[in-house]
């Protein structure tokens, strides 16, 4: 199926790139490097698909092929690589002319005038890809979501789009400084000490066999698939589709130079597996980096930046892996051939007469792995399937999930036709997608993430919904991708079970080793359907991730396998994936997130509650500072309640609380669903979905959680699903079950707590004075003084809110806004909103998720000279850090 999608959205949908007439560069070197460079791209990607096809066609698929296969870039995520490769080409053969003409080191950007740049960025595409869509031909910009997510922020249209930038929360550090990996050079000391070679940490560190596995007694294993469904809606990182590097034309697997994009990863001496030596490496390819960024920008007025990778899926959660994250594919993916508003499903086979997924329309198939892996040259090989993100195939407990919720959709879609015959395709497509939307969002928050981040993340960052503000940046940032979400690696079963009705090892279909399926499509089509399954995942636990039994061989040493192949490593390629985009080391993430930096091995030895791992750790990195974040993160042990450590639960736990916060369609926002709908969709539960969807008869209530006497089987009779009578459209009142859209954006005030509905601050115009605070409690000493001091400014410019005091100063007469909120984890007295000591608004109080809350917002009259303070009549001990004070002013007095 990667292949089709290659072929399907890859080549056909996508435009050529060709030089718009009339736009020329001025220079005509450059002109001619510009030339070239598109040949020397285009040759290479011409060449790496004729290869990769001639592979598949011959079988030869390796596993390090199989990755590369499953990271190509297609549809719009192709056009951005491109760019980025017709841009890098264009500057380095540029700069290497230069070079050879002048013998010295001449500064490019001399050669470029700002108009060429520009230019350039016209022709390779590159400004495409950073030019602001107008929000305002978009139709039900306030109902739907695009399929790429731009236009969800209105100010920054491409905020959480599909096909930017990965964001950063710490600097990328390269061993150049701006593109070159870390332990790209061997030599290279990096604080005194040289980095282990990975494959060297993974064999040391990582290793256990599957009679060494420990099972979760709390989680299914649902919970760890689950975790992979949910990456898949969320982040996606493209490689190069050149098999070959662009300056010298080595093919990244005949070599283990590092050349640009070859990564090749290194064998120790002493491989348990692996033939070490000179000439032995597993092959890997860099991620692509986004246009402009790395080694090109060396020529951009002078001011090199980093290079910087590109997440091809939207930041937000709308499965977007069932419905596709690019405009072609979702279309494609859709069935067009009725009026339904249904997904396209598979024509050839059914599920004991339920829908599959559709396969790919391809020739070349590199799921037709089942002669192989049976050694039976009989039998039918059947293509990938195909759906909204492209790793569906990557195992088939995943390929289940994807063709439940395929089927949920179908469901709704034709459910809601019934109830609303008027409605035509579009509409039904569109809220049945709404509905899927939602689910995720309340299958992830109420479900998953107190599972993964624990209970003291999920206080601090994930409670109560703090409502939309289109300042929280939500895209994705590149140490969750390529470090932090991969903690689940180390949750996976070497097995996927396969049950029957009772939940009983299925004898005709009995369990498959998870190295055998990789890529295998026909064992749903052919082997029960995604029944015992799905099953498998709900009635046996997770693997636990122990700091003695991290990885199971099936990653770690069969990693792709489909025969005898030199196979992958799984924990080798997120630790060189993390040095592939310039991460910085374990301690200053540690550091981010307020962690302490162990400095030596007692330190370590107590972060990780394991003297013998710190021991062991030190030996390879020297320092803390040098460890892989990925191989810190998975090592600590787990916060409570949750399943990583402190570090990635902080890390984990800021994403989910950016995705919610910076998403204008978040279902929880007023205006997105009706009060009976959120309410409705309160209530689903993953169980009612397989019920609903499937032959199972019988399922634990509680999917994530393991059989037991207080998750018992339950008949799926005694479930309810979705009760859609909240979408119901009633036509001859004209009240609708869409919510109509909220009023127009108010101004964009400085970062803070939710401001009101934008309709109260029409007229926004910047000139008026600014008069505004924003703070948090911060780090304090809890104290018995009432008045509460906020630590933690997030916006004081004005300096009116004095954190010595506690006090807010009026200095412009207004209309002003104040809103609080207090958090304790204790029961607090009164927390009262005072101007000038006059009561003026208590703390409304709730008890919620183990807090204490108590919270207010108002609007006040003030004069200049008056005081606005906040007081717990208990004083401050037991609040939160996290409580806030905000205030602004929304209208000066008329003068
Ligand atoms: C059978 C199970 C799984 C297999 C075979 C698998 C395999 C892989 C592979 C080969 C990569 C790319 C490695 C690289 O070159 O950088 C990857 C990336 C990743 N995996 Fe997994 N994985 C599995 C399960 C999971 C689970 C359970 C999670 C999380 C909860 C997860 C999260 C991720 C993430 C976030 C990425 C980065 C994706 C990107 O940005 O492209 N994976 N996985
Ligand atoms: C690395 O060290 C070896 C041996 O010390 C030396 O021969 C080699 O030139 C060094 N390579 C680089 C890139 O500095
Ligand atoms: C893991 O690797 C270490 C060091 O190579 C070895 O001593 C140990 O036996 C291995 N453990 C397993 C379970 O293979
Ligand atoms: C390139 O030239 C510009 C202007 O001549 C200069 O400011 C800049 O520092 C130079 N950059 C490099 C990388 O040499
Ligand atoms: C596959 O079948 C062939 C012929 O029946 C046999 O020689 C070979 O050993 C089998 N290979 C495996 C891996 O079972
Ligand atoms: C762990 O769970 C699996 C699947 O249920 C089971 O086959 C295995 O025996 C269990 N292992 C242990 C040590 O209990
Ligand atoms: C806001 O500014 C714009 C442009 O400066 C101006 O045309 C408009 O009249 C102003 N609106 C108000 C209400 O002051």
């Amino acid at each position: 199926m990667l292949f089709s999608a290659l072929l399907v959205l890859g080549i056909c949908l996508i435009p050529v790139h060709s030089t718009p007439a009339g736009e020329h560069l001025g220079s005509p070197l450059l002109q001619q490097c510009f030339e070239e460079a598109k040949k020397v791209v285009d040759d290479a990607y011409k060449y790496s698909r004729e290869e990769s096809l001639r592979r598949v066609r011959r079988e030869m698929v390796r596993p390090h092929d199989a990755l590369r296969l499953l990271k190509q870039p297609r549809g719009e995520t192709r056009s951005a690589v491109r760019s980025a490769d017709y841009m890098a080409q264009t500057l380095r053969l540029l700069h290497e002319r230069v070079h050879h003409v002048h013998k010295r080191s001449l500064n490019a950007t001399d050669l470029l005038t700002p108009e060429d740049l520009r230019t350039l960025a016209d022709i390779s595409g590159c400004s495409a890809r950073v030019s602001l869509p107008s929000c305002r031909t978009t139709p039900n910009l306030n109902e739907y979501r695009t399929a790429t997510s731009v236009c969800n922020n209105l100010n920054d249209p491409r905020r959480g789009a599909s096909n930017t930038p990965f964001s950063r929360w710490l600097p990328a550090e390269y061993e150049d400084g701006i593109s070159q990996p870390r332990g790209w050079n061997k030599n290279r000391t990096f604080n005194n000490f040289m980095l282990p070679l990975v494959r060297q940490v993974s064999n040391n560190i990582l290793n256990t066999t599957d009679a060494g596995v420990v099972n979760d007694t709390e989680y299914t294993h649902m919970v760890t698939l689950f975790g992979q469904w949910n990456d898949h809606d969320l982040t996606f990182t493209p490689f190069s589709p050149s098999i070959r590097s662009f300056s010298n034309g080595i093919n990244c697997d005949e070599s283990c130079d590092r050349t640009e994009p070859c990564i090749p990863i290194a064998i120790p001496l002493g491989d348990p597996r692996l033939p070490s030596g000179p000439d032995s490496c597993i092959p890997a390819f860099r991620s692509a980096p986004v246009c402009g960024t790395g080694n090109s920008a060396y020529n951009f007025g002078g001011e090199p930046n980093k290079r910087e990778q590109i997440n091809a899926l939207t930041a937000f959660l709308d499965l977007g892996q069932v419905y596709g994250s690019d405009e072609k594919l979702a279309l494609f993916l859709r069935d067009l051939e009725n009026d339904g508003g249904l997904l396209r499903v598979n024509t050839e086979f059914r599920d004991n007469s339920r829908e599959l997924l559709p396969f790919n329309p391809l020739q070349a198939n590199m799921c037709a792995t089942r002669k192989r892996i049976t050694n039976d040259t009989t039998v039918r090989e059947v293509p990938c399937f195909i759906a909204g993100d492209v790793r569906v195939d990557e195992n088939i407990a995943l390929t289940s999930i994807h063709t439940l919720f395929m089927r949920e959709h179908n469901r709704l879609a034709r459910l809601l036709k019934r109830l609303n015959p008027q409605w035509d395709s579009e509409t039904l497509y569109q809220e049945a997608r709404k509905i899927m939307g939602a689910y995720t969002q309340v299958f992830v928050f109420r479900d998953y993430l107190p599972h993964i981040v624990g209970v003291d993340a999920m206080r601090r960052q994930l409670g109560r919904y703090p409502g939309y503000n289109a300042n929280v940046d939500p895209s994705i940032s590149n140490v969750f991708a390529t470090a932090a979400y991969r903690f689940a690696h180390l949750a996976i079963q070497p097995f996927l079970a396969r049950l029957d009705a009772n939940y009983r090892e299925d004898p005709r279909f009995p369990s498959v080793p998870l190295f055998k399926a990789f890529f295998t499509p026909w064992r749903v089509v052919f082997e029960g359907g995604i029944d015992p399954l799905l099953r498998g995942l709900i009635g046996r636990p997770a693997k636990l991730n122990t700091q003695d039994h991290m990885m199971v061989d099936a990653l770690r040493e069969k990693l792709f396998q489909f025969v005898m192949h030199l196979a992958l490593d799984l924990g080798s390629l997120n630790m060189e994936r993390g040095r592939d985009h310039g991460l910085p080391g374990y301690n200053a993430w540690r550091k981010l997130c307020g962690l302490s930096q162990p400095s030596n091995q007692a330190q370590l030895a107590q972060v990780l509650n394991n003297n013998d791992l710190a021991r062991r750790l030190l030996q390879l990195y020297g320092t803390a500072d040098n460890i892989d974040i990925w191989m810190g993160g998975v090592a600590e042990p787990f916060v409570r309640g949750g399943r990583v450590g402190p570090l990635f639960s902080c890390l984990i736990a800021t994403q989910f609380q950016r995705i919610r916060q910076g998403d204008r369609l978040w279902y929880e926002n007023p205006g997105v669903f009706t009060q009976a709908q959120r309410s409705a969709l309160s209530r689903a539960s993953i169980s009612s979905i397989i019920c609903d969807n499937t032959g199972i008869t019988s399922v634990p209530t509680d999917a994530f959680s393991v059989l037991s006497n207080r998750n018992r089987l339950v008949r799926c009779s005694r479930l309810r699903s979705l009760n859609l009578s909240a979408w119901r459209e009633r036509a001859c009142t004209g009240e609708t079950a869409r919510p109509r859209s909220a009023g127009p954006q108010g101004a964009q005030g400085p970062i803070g707590p939710p401001g009101p509905p934008g309709k109260l601050i029409l007229n926004s115009n910047a000139t008026q004075p600014q008069s505004a605070f924003s703070v948090l409690l911060g780090d304090y000493n809890p104290s018995s003084e009432k008045i509460i001091h906020f630590h933690q400014v997030l916006y004081n410019k004005q300096n009116l809110y004095s954190t010595n005091t506690g006090l807010f100063t009026c200095v412009i007469p207004g209309v002003y806004q104040f809103s609080f909120l207090s958090i304790s984890i204790v029961r607090v007295g009164d927390v009262d909103l005072k101007v000038n000591s006059k009561l003026a608004l208590r703390g409304f109080k709730v008890y919620q998720g183990g807090n204490h809350l108590s919270s207010g917002d108002t609007l006040l009259q003030l004069e200049a000279g008056d005081k606005v303070w906040l007081e717990a009549s208990s004083g401050t001990t037991g609040l939160s850090t996290k409580s806030y004070f905000s205030g602004h002013m929304l209208f000066p007095d008329r003068t």
